[in-house]
């Protein structure tokens, strides 16, 4: 374990921002935590865990230790003849598990495919996507306690997931290095496939889905033609939560707004955010008014498929994506006063 001073870090954040950290470490093997823990550096300097950086905006040089968590491993605990639990250490790349699972024809992250990031981020804002969330099949958390060492393992309950959301991003933040997920699949046939553009995706290519690999390519394809490739523009995939609202805000939604689209989720009614920030922003002949969509000012900007995500084209800094964050909540928020709250991390 070696920690380095004066660390670029613009490789290791998807938006591709160009920041330094004061201290850099990188962390392989678990053994390593004990040595880390004990140093004057580590316990001096505010700290931020990064994984695959695809969930962060860094808006300044971190003044402060960046531990990477590279820690690898997965391994089958257990298994009969209808499930596997499975172990895989924070470090690990999520599509590589996803991989390692549907070859071996295990059901349950499927609709997870493609989604960039490492397996201890995915806890932190419980991953979702295509209808299926990681508490769907989380087992457990195993996590070290910056402040004393000490190895906790947190049951699902004790998670406290939601929407993006776990007590990881809220009380226990910066709290734990996350080591290991387990989780549990299923070795019969569970395909999940009631996710609107998943189900017109598989029937207008005339999929029949047999397999969980039917099901990740799809979503592989899906998010490849959707989402911006973050080696060639900057993101962190969707920039804001979706938004739930009430019965009553629905109702006054739609009587101006006829065309809104909305989806009940369980007892909750979503409105795609997306949708909001297309319909608003600045003036926009392509999209035939005001838009945000496809909004490009310098090097940063809205996407051009997906207005929910946030791009780097190149040169362009945390503060400039902030501040058009900002600019897109106060207009979202005027126009259909929704407050949108942000799913990256800002830094
Ligand atoms: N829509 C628009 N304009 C757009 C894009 C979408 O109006 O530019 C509307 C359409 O009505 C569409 C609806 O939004 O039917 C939903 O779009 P989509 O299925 O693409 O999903 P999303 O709600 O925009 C969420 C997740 C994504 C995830 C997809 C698929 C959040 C914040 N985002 O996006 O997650 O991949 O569903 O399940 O919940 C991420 O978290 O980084 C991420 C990419």
């Amino acid at each position: 374990m070696e920690i380095l001073p004066n660390y670029d870090l613009t490789k290791l954040n998807t938006f591709g921002i160009n920041a330094k950290a004061k201290f850099f470490v990188e962390i392989k093997e678990e053994g390593e935590l004990t040595e880390l823990f004990e140093s004057p550096i580590f316990q001096k300097n505010p700290k931020l865990f990064l994984g695959g950086g695809s969930n962060v905006l860094l808006t300044e040089d971190f003044e402060g230790l960046v531990i990477l968590n590279r820690v690898k491993g997965t391994e089958i605990l257990e298994e009969n003849t209808e499930e596997v639990v499975i172990r895989a250490m924070g470090g690990e790349i999520w599509h590589d598990l996803v991989n390692f699972v549907v070859e071996r024809d295990y059901w349950g992250i499927e609709n997870l495919a493609y989604i960039p990031g490492s397996v201890g981020a995915a806890p932190m804002q419980n991953i979702g996507a295509y209808g299926a969330e990681l508490q769907n099949v989380l087992e457990n958390v195993e996590a070290v306690e910056v402040a004393t060492g000490a190895k906790k393992i947190f049951k699902k309950e004790e998670c406290c997931f939601g929407y993006r959301d776990s007590a990881f991003k809220q009380e226990f933040k910066g709290k734990y290095f996350i080591l290991a997920i387990t989780i549990r699949l299923s070795k019969t046939e569970k395909k999940n496939i009631s996710y609107k553009i998943l189900k017109e995706y598989l029937e207008k290519n005339q999929i029949e889905v047999r397999s969980p690999k039917d099901i990740a390519d799809a979503v592989t394809s899906i998010r490849k033609s959707k989402l911006p490739d973050p080696k060639v523009i900057g993101n962190a995939g969707s920039f804001f939560k979706n938004v739930f609202v009430g019965k009553e805000k629905l109702a006054a939604l739609q009587k101006q707004y006829p065309e809104l689209p909305y989806f009940l989720e369980g007892e909750k009614i979503k409105i795609p955010t997306a949708w909001l920030i297309e319909k608003c922003g600045p003036a926009s002949p392509r999209h035939g008014g005001a838009s945000w969509k496809g909004y490009r000012e310098g090097d940063i900007g809205v996407h051009e498929k997906q207005a929910l995500v946030l791009v780097n084209y190149g040169g362009g800094t945390g503060k400039e994506i902030k501040n058009l964050a900002e600019q897109i909540i106060d207009s979202v928020y005027s126009k259909f006063g929704l407050k949108l709250i942000p799913e990256v991390n800002v830094i």
